[in-house]
């Protein structure tokens, strides 16, 4: 069997660092807001994936068809040897990927969550013998520190994920991926396309209640880690599209008036009865905002390509 690698670059209690900070920032202030990341322990990436083969949660399945369709013309156009793949999650589509990438020595997955990094890689060098898998237990938003593989490089980075970044976040990350990219390298980013509001709002309120559950995940990661009394019970699910901003905001609504402590930060937060807190913002796309924002990076797209319902895009870029 081929070599499984797993590296934290995280130093010790950096998480837990960073979860106390940003539990802090966002419970302080008004309107209160908590960064996505946080909903990634193995019970939320268990029920992400759940999420994934909804009815109502078309994103994975348009991407899969696209993935399907072009991975051949993705492979032929990157030749890579090492792919790179940020906040991999269980890399599920990433076969096709695997599959189509015949020259391929090494998988680099980039993740928050240690068990989707764990069983996704376990599973892959059982079925890929001579493919290195060398996973990193990372921060995507951080600067990344990649393993020494052969290149070419492709970076991916699917699902829609990167609409959970704000739009400053966003310039910022892009920026930091156009840094990673040598000359020969390319970026094949997943984004989910702007399209009918009930069709966006049912992918983020399923009828099963599995995106309200990953949604109050939240509360039980910052009971556990942080000691708090989050009640989950105590707030209800709310997806919204804003269509100002073009994005769609999951928030969990107080039902009524309450304090939650949180003892590892000394902090009692105080929710009025209807108050909401924002856990994800989800940006959807346009061709020529992706093509906008990859060039204000440095990037250049070189390709674009849609499923046959034109609601989620898979564009290829190179550095400029
Ligand atoms: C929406 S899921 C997508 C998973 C998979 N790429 C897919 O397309 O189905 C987001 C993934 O990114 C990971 N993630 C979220 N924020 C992250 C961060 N800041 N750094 C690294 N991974 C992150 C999560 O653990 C999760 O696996």
């Amino acid at each position: 069997m081929s070599p499984f690698r797993l590296t934290r670059t995280l130093p010790e209690d950096a998480t837990g660092a960073a979860l106390r900070a940003d539990v802090r920032e966002g419970l302080s202030a008004r309107p209160r807001t908590l960064p996505p990341k946080w909903f990634y322990d193995a019970h939320g990436s268990e029920l992400f994936e759940r999420i994934t083969e909804l009815p109502e949660y078309y994103p994975t399945r348009a991407e899969r068809e696209i993935l399907l369709t072009r991975s051949g013309e993705i492979a032929a156009a990157s030749g890579a040897r090492t792919l790179v793949e940020l906040g991999s999650g269980s890399s599920e589509k990433t076969r096709h990927l695997l599959d189509a990438l015949t020259g391929l020595r090494a998988y680099v997955p980039v993740d928050v969550s240690e068990s989707a990094l764990t069983r996704a890689g376990e599973a892959l060098v059982a079925e890929r013998p001579g493919l290195e898998v060398h996973a990193l237990i990372a921060d995507f938003t951080a600067r990344l520190v990649l393993p020494e593989t052969p290149g070419p490089r492709l970076v991916a980075f699917l699902g829609g994920t990167i609409g959970n970044l704000l739009p400053a976040e966003r310039a910022g990350f892009l920026a930091s991926v156009r840094a990673l990219l040598a000359p020969g390298d390319a970026l094949l980013l997943g984004t989910d396309l702007v399209k009918d509001e009930a069709a966006l709002v049912r992918a983020y309120d399923d009828a099963a209640g599995v995106t309200a559950a990953f949604n109050k995940n939240v509360l039980t990661v910052i009971d556990r880690e942080l000691g708090a009394d989050f009640d989950p019970s105590a707030f209800d699910h709310v997806a919204l599209w804003d269509a100002e901003h073009e994005w769609i905001e999951m928030r969990l609504r107080s039902r009524e008036a309450q304090t939650v402590k949180i003892p590892a930060l000394n902090l009692a937060v105080e929710f009025e009865a209807g108050e909401e807190l924002r856990t994800e913002v989800s940006a959807k796309f346009r061709k020529e905002g992706v093509r906008a924002e990859l060039s204000a990076a440095g990037l250049e797209m070189t390709r674009w390509w849609t499923d046959a319902e034109g609601r989620f895009a898979l564009s290829l870029s190179v550095a400029r």
